[in-house]
Parts: structure tokens; C-alpha cells; sequence
């Protein structure tokens, strides 16, 4: 294995640079020759072209003929504005990306990299940049396209289920794809204030507007009582163990007596932690396995009933303990 390729930056910060500047964007507009596409973005022509040849020995861009820069396969990936936005060292992903430079320290201590970088941790440090925080949004929700909204392991289950809040629901996708399956379901989604602000759209493109309640509170306070499914999808991963226990424990309090708690992503089926690395570098959080995470619901007052691999996740749904 050629580990010197492997811990080859430029390929990494080209990509960001290349979101950044709109490269890709400009060449499909037609700007492929390097003096007009350097001005298009920007950028030093004499630079830019250095930079699309690095990439291009890597197998994206094409340079046809000398000087003239155009899209191939892998560079027509950059158009999908999610990616973009996700590389874009103005915004959100130049915060992620400048998270990894203090790697070093999160290894040794075992806290956030973020922090040591931004000064703040992640959640405080889009609490501080509007801007920043509907960026991450977006990558969240929209940004990820269409959402999957088969969130019980048995499809019998919906029969029996009229509620469903979804904790840390970001701005509702998920809970949109839901309520649109099961139109006798109706939902809530908690996420923090700023986030639920954002749902309204959301809620109206999947046409489920009437069905939908939104509550911006935090998940570390009581959660709205009674319903049927508890979701918590990408939330535990984001928080160490004392944090992942409060939020469970939450769920439990609001589900008991009957209601369940199910789980997507963030709990996996083997008995190895899967690579979870970016969790530690941004928010100090971690992936589970299920004995780790079976542990952690029971000192929560919750009891795994199932777990199965259900449309590319792997589901874990708990009961409360009586
Ligand atoms: C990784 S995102 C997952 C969002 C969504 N469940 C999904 O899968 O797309 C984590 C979510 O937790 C929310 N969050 C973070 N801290 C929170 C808190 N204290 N209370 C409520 N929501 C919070 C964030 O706003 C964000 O929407």
C-alpha cells in the first residue's frame, strides 16, 4: 500500500477549493477556457489550471486541449449543490474541514477537534453563525435528498402506530417522508428552535402540513408526552455517553407506559464500533454497537426489543422498562 498517496492532502483541499470557486458550475456554463473561467471564479488563471491538472491526474476534469478545462463523469458530481455546499471552505465545510487540522489533539485527549479549532463547540459555534447552522440544516435535510420512511422494522407495526415525534428531527424531511406513507399517522418534530423554523416548507412540499407539529425546545428537556414512536435518527452519535443516556432517558419518560423508541444510525449490528471518526472530530461523539447501546437504554429505562438492518440503516427499537 503506497501510504505517501494515501496522506496526499492536495486531493482533499483541491476538492474543497474547486466547491469553493464554483469550478465546475462555471465550466458547465460554457467558461472553459482558463483565462475566462479564472476570471469566472475568481482565481489566478496560472494557479487554477495547476489545480484542475492535480485533479486531473487523479481522474477528475479533463483538459482536452491545452488551456481548456471541461467536466468529465467525476467532476459532474460537484454540480449537486449538497456536495458543493458540504466542500465549500466559505461556509459550513470549510468549518468541518479546518476541524481535522487539530485531529491531533482530539486523539490525544479524546475531546472534539472542533472546539480547540473555532473556539466553540460545534452546536455553540452554529448557535453564533445563522449562516453556518441553516447550512448544516440543509446538508441534514433537503441536501440529502429524499428520505426513506420505512422507520419500523416490522411494516405491520403502522397499524397500531396514530403518533410519531421525531427527536432531533432537523427540518422534518424525514418525518415528511413518514407522515406522507401513513396518511392516519400524525407527527412532531423537536429539534432546536432555529431548525424547526425551518420545517414549514418541508411539511408543505410532502403535502402533510395538517398532520405536522413542530416544538423547538432541546432534547435534554421533557419531550412532548404519549406518542406511539419515539424516532432518533443521527442524534445519538453527536454526544458521548452521558448526553446519549439523557436524551434517551427523555424518550423513555415521554413513551412510558407503551410507546416505543426507535433508532436509526448510529447503533451497529457487529460487535466493532464501525469508523466514526468524523463524529469525534466535530461534536466528540460516537458510534455504538448493539451491547454497548443496550447498555446505555437500560441505565436510559429502556429495553431493546428489536434490531434489524431495514432499507440501508440498522433500526433499533426499544420498549420502556416497566
Ligand atoms: C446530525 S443532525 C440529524 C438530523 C436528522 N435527524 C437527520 O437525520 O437528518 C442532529 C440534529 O440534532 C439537533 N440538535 C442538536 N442539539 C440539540 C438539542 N440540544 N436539542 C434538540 N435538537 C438538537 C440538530 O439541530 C440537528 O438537527
Amino acid at each position: 500500500m503506497d501510504l505517501w498517496a494515501l496522506s496526499d492532502l492536495s486531493v482533499p483541499w483541491s476538492l474543497h477549493v474547486v466547491a469553493t470557486l464554483r469550478v465546475a458550475q462555471h465550466m458547465a456554463a460554457g467558461r472553459n477556457a482558463i483565462e475566462d473561467l479564472a476570471s469566472a471564479c475568481g482565481a489566478d488563471a496560472g494557479a487554477l489550471a495547476r489545480l484542475l491538472r492535480q485533479l486531473i491526474s487523479k481522474g477528475v476534469f479533463e483538459e482536452p486541449e491545452p488551456g481548456r478545462f471541461v467536466l468529465n463523469e467525476a467532476a459532474r458530481g460537484l454540480l449537486d449543490e449538497g456536495l458543493r455546499m458540504g466542500l465549500d471552505l466559505d461556509g459550513f465545510g470549510g468549518r468541518m474541514a479546518r476541524a481535522w487540522t487539530s485531529l491531533l489533539p482530539a486523539v490525544r485527549t479524546g475531546r472534539a477537534a472542533y472546539a480547540e479549532v473555532h473556539g466553540r463547540g460545534f452546536w455553540e459555534d452554529l448557535d453564533a453563525h445563522p449562516g453556518i447552522a441553516a447550512e448544516f440544516d440543509e446538508l441534514m435535510g433537503p441536501g440529502h435528498g429524499p428520505q426513506d420512511p420505512r422507520v419500523l422494522i416490522a411494516e405491520a407495526d403502522w397499524d397500531r402506530v396514530r403518533t410519531v415525534v421525531d427527536v432531533g428531527g432537523g427540518t422534518g424531511t424525514l418525518l415528511a417522508a413518514v407522515l406522507r406513507a401513513h396518511p392516519g399517522v400524525s407527527g412532531t418534530l423537536v429539534d432546536l428552535p432555529r431548525t424547526v423554523a425551518r420545517s414549514a416548507p418541508v411539511f408543505e412540499a410532502a403535502g402533510v402540513s395538517d398532520r405536522a407539529s413542530t416544538v423547538g425546545q432541546s432534547f435534554f428537556d421533557p419531550l412532548p408526552a404519549g406518542a406511539d414512536v419515539y424516532l432518533l435518527k443521527s442524534v445519538l452519535a453527536d454526544w458521548p455517553d452521558a448526553e446519549a443516556r439523557r436524551i434517551l432517558r427523555r424518550c423513555a419518560e415521554a413513551a412510558r407506559p407503551k410507546g416505543r423508541v426507535v433508532i436509526l444510525n448510529g447503533v451497529g449490528p457487529g460487535d466493532r464500533e464501525a469508523p466514526d471518526l468524523l463524529m469525534l472530530v466535530l461534536v466528540g461523539g460516537k458510534g455504538r454497537t448493539l451491547a454497548g447501546f443496550r447498555q446505555l437504554a437500560a441505565e436510559a429505562g429502556l429495553e431493546v426489543r428489536a434490531a434489524a438492518p431495514v432499507a440501508g440503516r440498522f433500526l433499533v427499537e426499544c420498549a420502556v422498562l416497566p
